[in-house]
């Protein structure tokens, strides 16, 4: 049977195992897929003997997403831009090769999902560590009209920015900066929370006039109840606010495509998802 896994540390809470499991059933794949906790130092190692027992393809969560970006011999171009990889399998010469689907993930389920359109638009983006990172690209290859990058830490946002900005309209701000903005009356049609603070139970104080009317708010983390980012957007009014429930199952399923040459029906694992939560 073929092997598969999500490596992390820690990583017992992943939905990874259980949404490939539905995807394998669903397309008749007979094939393994757990969540294994790695140890810090071993990562690399892990990684190696995995793929030389015989392993299938792995997906890569926090802590190592850089890591295995650096591990893989070549890597997709989405993954390249993102500096960060979530999925590695074996290509044609037996070498391990990268990729990123967590940007396609983000888009298909903003687009097809929920249509809400990304080209054009003025995008706002919360947050600039490695989630954010993952996600760039593919916004950058939608042609968002703008993009503004907040963080508490103004310099990593000032790096992502220097990265992409031959392909983006594409600026840095810090959180006052922000504050600054949407007293002159600056708003966004898309809200990105890419900052890990829901999971300190905090999040950085918004402004409401930063919503413009249909604006779209959507928070890359996903919990059982609403995120604090998607309270605010309610409260706030929001045209739409959405948890990253969607990107999680879009971004497996794209994975699936990588490992298995098949595409799953995420519509049916999302429901299966949102009623065991
Ligand atoms: P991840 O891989 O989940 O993105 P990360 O790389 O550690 O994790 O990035 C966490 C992001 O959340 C960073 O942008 C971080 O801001 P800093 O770069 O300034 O640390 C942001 N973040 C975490 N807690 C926050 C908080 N309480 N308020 C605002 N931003 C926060």
């Amino acid at each position: 049977m073929s092997k598969y896994a999500v490596l992390g540390n820690p990583v017992s809470h992943s939905k990874s195992p259980l949404i490939h499991s539905m995807f394998a059933e669903q397309t008749d794949q007979v094939m393994s897929y757990l969540a294994i906790s790695v140890e810090e130092n071993e990562f690399e190692d892990f990684v190696r003997n995995f793929f030389a027992g015989g392993g299938g393809g792995l997906n890569v969560t926090v802590p190592f997403k850089g890591r295995a970006f650096t591990l893989a011999a070549s890597c997709s171009d989405r993954a390249q831009l993102a500096q960060a990889v979530n999925t590695l399998f074996l290509d044609d010469n037996g070498d391990i090769r990268g990729d990123n689907t967590d940007g396609v993930g983000l888009v298909t389920d903003l687009k097809l999902n929920n249509k809400v359109t990304i080209s054009g638009q003025r995008v706002l983006i919360l947050g600039a560590g490695g989630a954010v990172r993952g996600i760039m690209a593919a916004l950058v290859y939608e042609h968002a009209a703008t993009i503004t990058i907040v963080n508490r830490t103004v310099s990593k946002a000032e790096l992502l920015v220097e990265e992409m900005q031959s392909m983006a309209s594409i600026e840095a701000m810090s959180y006052e900066m922000l504050q600054d903005a949407a007293s002159n009356g600056r708003n966004f049609d898309l809200i990105i929370n890419g900052t890990s603070s829901s999971l300190q139970g905090e999040m950085p104080k918004l402004d409401a006039k930063l919503i413009a009317p249909g604006c779209c708010c959507y928070d890359l983390m996903y919990s059982a109840t609403d995120t604090l980012f998607v309270q605010w957007a309610k409260q706030e009014g929001a045209s739409l606010s959405i948890d990253g429930l969607g990107m999680l199952v879009e971004q497996a399923a794209e994975a699936f495509v990588v490992f298995r040459g098949v595409r799953p029906n995420t519509a049916s694992v999302m429901e299966n998802l949102r009623k065991q939560s």
